[in-house]
This record gives structure tokens, C-alpha cells and sequence, in this order.
């Protein structure tokens, strides 16, 4: 990794849709289960590239509100996956200094879950080497009815509701919206992810499943990010003025 050329512009929030487990598994021959343990496995050395690239805010998203409609010994398989990753990572993960978020609902899993997910968040609350959010039954659209649904409960009037404040109901509340938003497997979809924090994200595609997604290919995707010019509706010379917004 030292050889390569500087980065010239980061992001400071990452998102990776990790797709691909099950096609990475039958490649091999083996069950689905299979992948989605690789690509759990393949969390930490993602997670430490991140840091080494001084990443902030990196957002995994590990299971779709939809992905409950999936067999429920998958299902099953996935909260297990979870479970044991807290229990194997926790320790390590707070003493390098890594602080862990939920993004999604956590209601509709194990109390035994919600209560590990709860701990894990309040035990590394302060530290601030780099945030790993973890989308875990998230859904956009479901996230947005959230959204509606308190602002409804709160009698927020309508002339009051602007998109900072309207931002402030959903998961992500504090949290700056994604720059970069990676897909692994090579689908060209959204799948509900982020509909509305990724609004002005740049897209990375790559057909890598996730559990082969390695240092090489984020550093990809990183290059291909400094390389992009956004422009949030400008022109390239308002821009030129406007180095802020960059
Ligand atoms: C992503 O891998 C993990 C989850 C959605 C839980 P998939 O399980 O979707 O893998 P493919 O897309 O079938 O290869
Ligand atoms: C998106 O992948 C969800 C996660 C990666 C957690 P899916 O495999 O569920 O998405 P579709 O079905 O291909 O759109
Ligand atoms: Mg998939």
C-alpha cells in the first residue's frame, strides 16, 4: 500500500453495499451460510484499510428489511453471524478505538440481540478513531415512513419541516451523508439503500463479490473517487469559487 500514489480527495464517509456472499459461496461449491461467514470475516482488514485511509465514517450494510423474506434458516444463519461477530470483535474493536453504530431497526430482533447491539454501542460511545456503522434490517423506504411518522407525532407544522431537520429523523441523524457509496457483485441497483442520504453520493460498482473485496479494491475505489469532480448541481467554474462544497 505505500507504493501507491497519495490520494488526493477522500471521503470522509464510506458505505459498502455487501453484496454477493451467496455467489461467492456457490462459486466454491459451498452453502450460502458459507459466504455470508467469509464476508464477515472480511470486515476487519476492510475496516483497518478504512483507518489507514483515514475514512471516518464507514457504513456497512449487512441485511435488508427485505432480507427477512429470505428462507428462514438463512435468516436464522445471519443473526447468528451477528451474534457471534460482537462477541468475537467487540474487545478488540473498542481497544482500537472504533466506534460502533446501528443504523436500521432494532426491534424486530432477539431481546438477547437488541440488548448485545445496545452494549456494544454504549461501550464504545467515545471513541473516535473511525465510526463503524452497521445497516442491520434497514430498509430506505421503511426508514422514511419512520421519519414521517414521528414528525407527525411530534406536530411538527409543515412551514417548520426543512431537509436538515426532516434529516434529523432518520437513523442517521448526526451523521454526514455517505460521499461514496461502493456496491460489490456488480448489480446496478440501490436496493432501498440510503434513498435519501445518498442523493448527491458518488456510485462505485465493482464486480468483486464481498467476501474477495480486499485493501486493493478499495483503494479502486478510492482513486476512482478522487478522480471524480462533484458538482452538486453547479457549474465546473461556480465550483472553481466554491472549494467548501468539495
Ligand atoms: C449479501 O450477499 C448479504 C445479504 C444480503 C445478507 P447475498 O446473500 O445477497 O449474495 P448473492 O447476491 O445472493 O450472491
Ligand atoms: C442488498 O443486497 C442488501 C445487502 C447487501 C445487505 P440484496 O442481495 O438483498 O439486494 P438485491 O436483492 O440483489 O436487490
Ligand atoms: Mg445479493
Amino acid at each position: 500500500m505505500k507504493e501507491k500514489p497519495k490520494l488526493t480527495k477522500l471521503p470522509q464517509h464510506v458505505a459498502i453495499i455487501m453484496d454477493g456472499n451467496g455467489r461467492w459461496a456457490k462459486e466454491r461449491g459451498l452453502p450460502r451460510l458459507a459466504g455470508h461467514r467469509a464476508g464477515t470475516e472480511n470486515i476487519r482488514p476492510v475496516l483497518e484499510a478504512c483507518v489507514e485511509y483515514e475514512v471516518k465514517i464507514l457504513t456497512l450494510w449487512a441485511f435488508s428489511t427485505e432480507n427477512w423474506r429470505r428462507p428462514e434458516k438463512e435468516v436464522r444463519g445471519l443473526m447468528r453471524l451477528l451474534r457471534e461477530t460482537i462477541k468475537r470483535e467487540l474487545q478488540e474493536l473498542h481497544e482500537q478505538g472504533v466506534q460502533l453504530r446501528h443504523t436500521g431497526r432494532l426491534d424486530r430482533l432477539s431481546p438477547s440481540l437488541q440488548k448485545q447491539v445496545r452494549e456494544a454501542i454504549e461501550l464504545t460511545k467515545d471513541n473516535d478513531r473511525i465510526i463503524l456503522n452497521v445497516a442491520f434490517d434497514y430498509g430506505g423506504r421503511a426508514e422514511i415512513l419512520a421519519a414521517v411518522r414521528r414528525i407527525i407525532q411530534d406536530g411538527v407544522l409543515p412551514e417548520q419541516l426543512d431537509e436538515a431537520l426532516f434529516s434529523q429523523y432518520l437513523y442517521t441523524a448526526g451523521l454526514p451523508d455517505p460521499d461514496l457509496i461502493i456496491r460489490t457483485s456488480g448489480e446496478f441497483r440501490v436496493s432501498n439503500f440510503m434513498i435519501w442520504q445518498g442523493a448527491y453520493a458518488e456510485y462505485y460498482i465493482t464486480p468483486t463479490y464481498w467476501p474477495a473485496f480486499d485493501e486493493e479494491e478499495l483503494y479502486q475505489a478510492l482513486l476512482d473517487y478522487s478522480q471524480r469532480e462533484r458538482r452538486f448541481g453547479l457549474t465546473s467554474s461556480q465550483l472553481a469559487t466554491q472549494t467548501s462544497l468539495i
